[in-house]
């Protein structure tokens, strides 16, 4: 079981519970035991508008998840079996999880070029030779998104879940032609939104678009609030104006927390490691822990033992992404 770091202060015993569901301030109990990390999971995140931090929290769920799947596997274990989270960058125009990462793109135009036969897992395991804590990196340099075909993209997508357990992707806010199968495909989606009108009315009009394939798969698009501030003053909108604006709740929260966000940025060290203590980072691994739950509901007869290697078994998601 992951060891987590214990809770910084106690809160005043006055300040008011917040619901663990939607509120970027951890609840620092509820944040002590991390949820049990399920064999595989696939995570879409889109942005509502732009710069509300949909890579931002992509990077930071990615390195969290990662962190989780090292718990209990020795140095040598690690280098054997290799990474078991992958970052996916989707923004093929203006992608910048490389640049938040302090890495290089790891795929060529060459490689974008090619048919989707010929991306296959061997392929992809090359592309993907660039890690940092735990996550390895496939993303393309900006401007390739005209050569990219969809089948390229869903072949990519497939080749990683038989290489990775874990996988998170940053898609681009404009839809392109495999929005909707990667959302649809993925375990959890999600719209990542500001409490702001022109963001929950573009959550709005993008859920309602996606509506149709998501539903398809049995889906639902959830909404994570990004940048959010407790005392926003005057004319500001509250978590409750979501449930308003979108007729239900916030998947999640995450806060505004621009100090440790802008230092991991700027020194391109991992935020979960350089203020592992900070707001932003405990409300990741809330948003973690209740992916990893999602995921364990949705599929109550997969095992959540570690030791199974699940690439023994190709993931539903592997199999839904292929079709
Ligand atoms: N929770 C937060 N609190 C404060 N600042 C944040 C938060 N999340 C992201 N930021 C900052 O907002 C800026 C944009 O973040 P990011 O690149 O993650 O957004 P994005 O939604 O991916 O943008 P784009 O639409 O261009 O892809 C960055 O400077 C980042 O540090
Ligand atoms: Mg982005």
């Amino acid at each position: 079981m992951v060891k987590f770091r214990s809770p910084k202060k106690k809160s005043p015993k006055n300040k008011r519970k917040t619901d663990p569901r939607v509120d970027g301030k951890p609840n620092r109990k509820a944040s002590r035991a991390p949820a049990p990390l399920p064999p595989a999971t696939l995570t879409a995140l889109i942005g509502a508008t732009g710069g509300v931090g949909t890579t931002s929290a992509a990077c930071a769920l990615a390195m969290s998840l990662a962190a989780r799947a090292a718990v209990g596997r020795t140095q040598m274990q690690r280098m054997t079996d290799g990474p078991r989270v992958a970052l996916i960058d989707m923004d093929f125009q203006t992608g910048a999880c490389a640049h938040h990462l302090d890495l290089l793109p790891t795929i060529s135009a060459e490689d974008l070029s090619r048919p989707a036969a010929q991306i296959d897992a061997s392929v992809v395991s090359v592309m993907a030779h660039q890690t940092v804590g735990g996550v390895a990196l496939l993303s393309a340099p900006n401007g390739t998104d005209g050569i990219v075909s969809p089948r390229t993209v869903l072949a990519l997508l497939d080749a990683a879940t038989q290489l990775f357990d874990h996988i998170v992707i940053d898609l681009p806010r404009r839809f392109e032609p495999w929005t909707s199968s990667v959302l649809a495909g993925a375990d959890v989606s999600a719209i990542m939104a500001e409490l702001s009108v022109p963001s929950l009315h573009m959550a709005r009009l993008r859920r309602a678009q996606l509506a149709p394939a998501l539903g398809q798969m049995g889906r639902a698009l959830e909404t994570v609030i990004t940048k959010h501030e407790r005392r926003g003053g005057r004319g500001s909108l509250d978590l409750r104006d979501v449930q308003t604006a979108l007729g239900e709740p916030a998947f999640h929260s995450l806060p505004m927390d621009p100090e440790p966000l802008r230092a991991a940025i700027n020194s391109g060290e991992p935020l979960i490691s350089l203020k592992p203590d900070c707001r932003y980072a405990l409300a990741i691994e809330q948003l973690a822990d209740k992916i990893c739950l999602a995921v364990a509901a949705a599929h109550p007869d997969a095992s959540l033992d570690a030791s199974l290697d699940p690439r023994e078994e190709p993931h539903a998601t592997a199999q839904r992404s292929a079709a």
